[in-house]
């Protein structure tokens, strides 16, 4: 099976240490850091903006995967592109026309990524797929971490992710949302090459431990 990513979600970091805590998880072996974006509309929970993200641009060697959650998400694009993010990941329930989304995020010099709640149909990528470099699955209702794992998630995953091979398509197929060794295996089995966390990584008491078994959640031993 395919090596599995991990992505570190700041969410659960100390904010007191931001810089720190971001720089631990990558020396434990994250392979992308994960900004939880926020604002109390689109989602029932205010996180952080743009100057949080540019705050760690260039002191941290790995890219970082930009979740808007947010209404109106075009409006921000040029701010979270300057913040440093490489890729930029909307949701397909905030926007009117997913295709101008996907073009303004590339006009911008970052990677589209598509994401799509726990109620929403995997169908809905398909007509993207082409043209996206990421799609995220959520496995919880998005607005806090430390929520637990929909399992009606891995279905979906699974009938997508063969779709992409029989289409001979590359891109991230990321999972989002109470995902943690535990979880992990299920899916990844499913297909799901790209992991993100933030319970687990930032408040286990081993992150090392943590990213190297959701990492190797495919190898079965
Ligand atoms: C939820 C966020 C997730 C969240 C994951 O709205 O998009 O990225 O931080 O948190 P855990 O890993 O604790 O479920
Ligand atoms: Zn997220």
């Amino acid at each position: 099976m395919a090596p599995v990513k991990v992505s570190a979600s700041i969410l659960s970091a100390d904010f007191a240490h931001l810089l720190e805590d971001s720089q631990k998880a990558v020396a434990a072996g994250a392979d992308m850091l994960h900004m939880d974006v926020m604002d109390g509309h689109f989602v029932p929970n205010i996180s952080f903006g743009a100057p949080v993200i540019a705050g760690l641009k260039g002191k941290i060697n790995v890219p970082f995967d930009s979740h808007l959650m947010i209404t109106d998400p075009n409006k921000y694009i040029p701010d979270f592109a300057k913040a440093g993010s490489a890729y930029i990941l909307f949701h397909e329930e905030a926007v009117a026309d997913a295709a101008a989304t996907i073009k303004l995020i590339r006009e911008n010099g970052c990677k589209p990524g598509m994401v799509i709640n726990p109620g929403t149909s995997e169908e809905t990528l398909k007509p993207f797929a082409k043209d996206l470099e990421y799609v995220l699955f959520m496995s919880v209702w998005p607005g806090f971490s430390g929520q637990s794992f929909i399992p009606d998630v891995v279905p979906k995953i699974a009938k997508f992710s063969k779709w992409v091979s029989q289409q001979n398509l590359s891109m991230y197929i990321a999972v989002d949302g109470g995902i943690s060794p535990k979880t992990a295996p299920q899916v990844v089995e499913a297909g799901a090459n790209l992991l993100i966390a933030a319970t687990a990584i930032f408040k286990s008491p081993d992150m090392k431990e943590s990213i190297h078994l959701m990492k190797n959640a495919g190898t079965k031993n």
